[in-house]
């Protein structure tokens, strides 16, 4: 794969560029049989947090075929960075995207993919539910927070991230670490990871593609004048990847060589 790696403005971001999206899932793919490999070898698990949209499902769909012999998955644990407040069978719902692509293909054990349960009545009881889930995996003491070996995320157009929208309440949550979050542009709730979780994982990895991603990605990555949701996600003591394809990439200043 064509690469480089250059420090962005904003952050010490380790950012790869891969010269289309099938070498750039192929890389996502390199890197998440990788930390799986690396959490077994070292703590006999691994845990990750999934996105959700429509940029993860070429990583999803490598994962579940050719890269399926190479995961550890019973050993995988599976959560999700975000969901919307959709049952789990509706055509939103980032779990039944992540379920056909890759969950249902995979020897995961059951006990071990941890969807949020969008049926409570509420989208903040979904998110209190989701929370101690959280909270009993890790086995949390108060005030202590998760460390997730790979939480993926992807940038939306306007440089949310998870269900972080510019201009909504979860951006300021400083403790909790999952949220109900009301949407005005969307008109719909989400749940969400917080920055204090996503924070404290060790490795946190944004995939991104496409031509329409690449003035985002520039404002987050290169314009330090802006206050996007995505540019907040600043790993405490982890790795932050940024795996992009060249047509995402088109405005950043390192180019695109
Ligand atoms: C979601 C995602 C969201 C997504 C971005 C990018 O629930 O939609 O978690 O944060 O990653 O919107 O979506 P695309 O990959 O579809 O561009």
């Amino acid at each position: 794969m064509e690469g480089q790696h250059f420090c962005a403005v904003m952050v010490a971001s380790e950012i790869r560029i891969a010269n289309n999206p099938a070498e750039l899932f192929k890389a996502a793919a390199d890197e998440f049989a990788s930390l799986a490999a690396q959490a077994v070898h070292r703590k006999g698990s691994f845990c990750v947090a999934l996105s959700g949209g429509s940029t993860p499902k070429g990583l999803y769909a490598l994962l579940a075929s050719k890269y399926a012999p190479a995961i550890p998955w019973r050993q995988t644990s599976v959560f999700f960075g975000d969901e919307r407040f959709v049952l789990p069978e509706h055509p939103d719902s980032n779990f039944r995207m992540a379920n056909e692509t890759l969950l249902s293909r995979v020897p995961l054990l059951p006990e071990n993919v941890f969807r949020v349960h969008t049926e409570e009545a509420s989208a903040e009881a979904a998110a209190l539910q989701y929370e101690s889930v959280v909270k009993n995996y890790f086995a949390l003491r108060p005030g202590e927070f998760p460390r997730f070996d790979l939480i993926l995320l992807g940038l939306g157009p306007d440089g949310h991230t998870a269900s972080l929208f510019p201009g909504t309440a979860a951006l300021e949550e400083k403790h909790r670490l999952v949220v109900a979050n009301w949407v005005e542009k969307l008109k719909a709730q989400r749940i969400t990871f917080t920055y204090p979780l996503i924070n404290h994982a060790a490795c946190v990895m944004f995939l991104v593609s496409g031509k329409e991603k690449a003035q985002i990605l520039h404002e987050v990555l290169e314009d330090s004048n802006t206050e996007l949701p995505a540019q907040r996600v600043r790993p405490v003591s982890g790795r932050l990847l940024w795996l992009i394809d060249q047509p995402a990439a088109g405005l950043l200043s390192g180019g695109t060589t």
